[in-house]
């Protein structure tokens, strides 16, 4: 689903997430690990504050391995802690909570020392921009299948705490913000990894920065997937050589671009590229 976002529904997401915020100890914040700048809340450091927060980089199934090692090194630098995570098969949930439990140490001994006997769990809320994994991640750590709540902003349910172990709470509702759209190489790193819907941004155009991008940083993996014996720098001779190959025809025969457009975005979506990162830090 695709959310259209107004000035109005960004305001009205920001507070609601502040407004969540009162009842949290710990945030995390979840990113693409293919895409962590492009896939983050441009004001998120606004709208967190001071609050503690664990960054996940989730979909780390998807992503360049080294280049998400390069990540985690330089969120720590920024003081952040980083976790790869994949929330569809599951790795990584012990490390989460274990990361929360370490990170709201001190508060806890705090409420211990005021003489709290039976302190309540830590409590934690998800945030991320659509599609980056929220509603797999809330399902996985409950254990459970929870309803997805209409993925636009401003609609609201009974918020519930799901039980995550015996020390941790999880609000259901996640909190959605929005990405950095306004840049125009955001949108298309956003759609390249599909978390913004194609009928959006022209086909054609994606797929040209997609080829460009794998052309410079994966040339290897573009030759053996298209069985190319060299990559053209002419993006349409590009677009011809992969469209001949795998047969993508109009019914003149000539090269339909907005099939080799289509192809390849699937094929860079579903893995056939292998693992692929489009952003380092
Ligand atoms: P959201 O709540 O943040 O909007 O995201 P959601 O959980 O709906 O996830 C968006 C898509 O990303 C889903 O795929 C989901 O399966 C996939 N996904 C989430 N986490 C991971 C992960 O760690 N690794 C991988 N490989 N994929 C992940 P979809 O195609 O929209 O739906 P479906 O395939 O589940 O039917």
């Amino acid at each position: 689903m695709t959310i259209q976002w107004f000035p109005g529904h960004m305001a009205k997401a920001k507070r609601e997430v502040q407004e969540k915020l009162k009842l949290i100890d710990v945030v995390f914040e979840l990113l693409d690990a293919r895409i962590p700048l492009s896939s983050r809340n441009p004001m998120i450091d606004e709208i967190l504050t001071n609050k503690p927060r664990i960054i996940l980089l989730n979909k780390a199934d998807m992503a360049d391995e080294k280049v998400t090692n390069e990540w985690i090194s330089f969120f720590a630098e920024q003081g952040l802690q980083a976790i790869a995570i994949d929330s569809q098969a599951g790795t990584g949930m012990k490390q989460i909570v274990a990361a929360a439990k370490e990170m709201t140490k001190e508060k806890f001994l705090k409420m211990a020392a005021k003489g709290i006997k039976n302190p309540r769990p830590l409590r934690a809320l998800i945030v991320g921009i659509p599609n980056v994994g929220k509603s797999t991640l809330i399902n996985r750590l409950a254990g459970k299948h929870i309803a997805k709540t209409g993925d636009k902003p401003g609609v609201t349910k009974a918020q519930q705490w799901i039980k995550v172990g015996k020390e941790m709470e999880l609000l259901d509702t996640p909190g959605i913000l929005w990405p950095k759209f306004e840049d125009e190489e955001v949108g298309l790193k956003l759609a390249t990894t599909g978390a913004i819907k194609d009928t959006i941004l022209n086909l054609q155009d994606v797929a040209v920065y997609a080829l460009r991008f794998l052309s410079e940083h994966y040339p290897a993996r573009l030759k053996e997937r298209y069985s190319l014996t060299d990559i053209p720098d002419d993006i349409v001779e590009l677009f011809d050589a992969i469209g001949k190959r795998r047969g993508c025809l109009t019914s003149g025969g000539a090269v339909d671009y907005d099939k080799v457009a289509e192809l390849v975005l699937r094929d860079i979506r579903t893995e056939k590229l292998g693992r692929l990162s489009f952003e380092k830090p």
